[in-house]
């Protein structure tokens, strides 16, 4: 039995006030979802404490976007995975297609990021997705599973017991279409199908999210899709009213 989890990337947005808003209005969602549902938001690192302050007391998570292959060094602008964690941290992002393709993140590199997440006690969320130009050719599986090796070469699938999947088509992200539910749900079961060819029980018990254009009126048929267990959401995050409803709808089908 999978718990949804619905979680919030915010990128590069907010400032304190909308921020503190935002956290505030979520606490008591976050509350009423439990255990039923987790939820989390991914915030910017320079609001990661003012996250922490405003949620720890609530059952609402937080994490990362992103972090450092490094713990500590010489590494100007970057976040260790030891500083995620001091501040409360629950789960990273790693490998969202915004960094594979504006800072030119492999996929090898991209493990690596994983691998120092889960080494210092985070939950990586690993992001996979296609093109859109990779879609209509009919390569997503290709794709995605030249993504997932790369984690499992480097961290055995093992490590998939205390990780989640986001499966994200980039053309849906930000661009207001949503994969369909039946789309979203055979690469969701294909990306199930590909682990369990290495560890049936692994691919049973991890989370895969759906991420891109995931909002209050798409989410409730994505999510009650077999495979999907809950959504990785980044505009509709931003909006409290919005965000709530997606909460209720993987509430409604936990
Ligand atoms: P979107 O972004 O919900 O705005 O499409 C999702 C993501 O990139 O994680």
């Amino acid at each position: 039995m999978r718990t949804p989890l619905v979680m919030g990337n915010w990128k590069l947005n907010g400032t304190k006030e909308s921020v503190k808003a935002l956290v505030n209005a979520l606490t008591t969602p976050a509350n009423e979802a439990a255990p039923k549902a987790e939820v989390a938001v991914c915030a910017p690192a320079v609001f990661i404490g003012m996250v922490e302050d405003l949620a720890k007391d609530s059952k609402l998570q937080w994490g990362s976007e992103d972090c450092d292959i490094h713990t500590s060094g010489a590494y100007t602008g970057e976040n260790s995975p030891v500083m995620l964690k001091e501040f409360g941290c629950t789960y990273a992002i790693v490998g969202h297609s915004e960094r594979r393709d504006y800072h030119k993140e492999s996929s090898e590199y991209v493990a690596q990021k994983y691998k120092a997440a889960q080494d210092n006690g985070l939950i990586p969320v690993l992001c996979v997705g296609e093109s859109e130009a990779e879609f209509d050719a009919g390569k997503t599986m290709d794709v995605v599973r030249e993504e997932l090796k790369a984690v499992i070469d480097l961290c055995g699938i093992e490590s998939f017991k205390n990780a989640v999947i986001a499966y994200e088509p980039i053309w849906a992200i930000g661009t207001g279409k949503t994969a369909t539910p039946e789309i979203a749900q055979n690469v969701h079961k294909d990306i199930r199908d590909f682990l369990a060819s290495f560890n049936a029980e692994v691919a049973d018990g991890v989370r895969i999210l759906y991420g891109g254009s995931c909002n209050a009126k798409t989410a409730p048929e994505l999510f009650s899709q077999k495979d999907i267990d809950g959504g990785l959401v980044g505009g509709a995050s931003l909006k409290a009213d919005d965000f709530s409803a997606i909460i209720k709808a993987a509430v409604d089908n936990a």
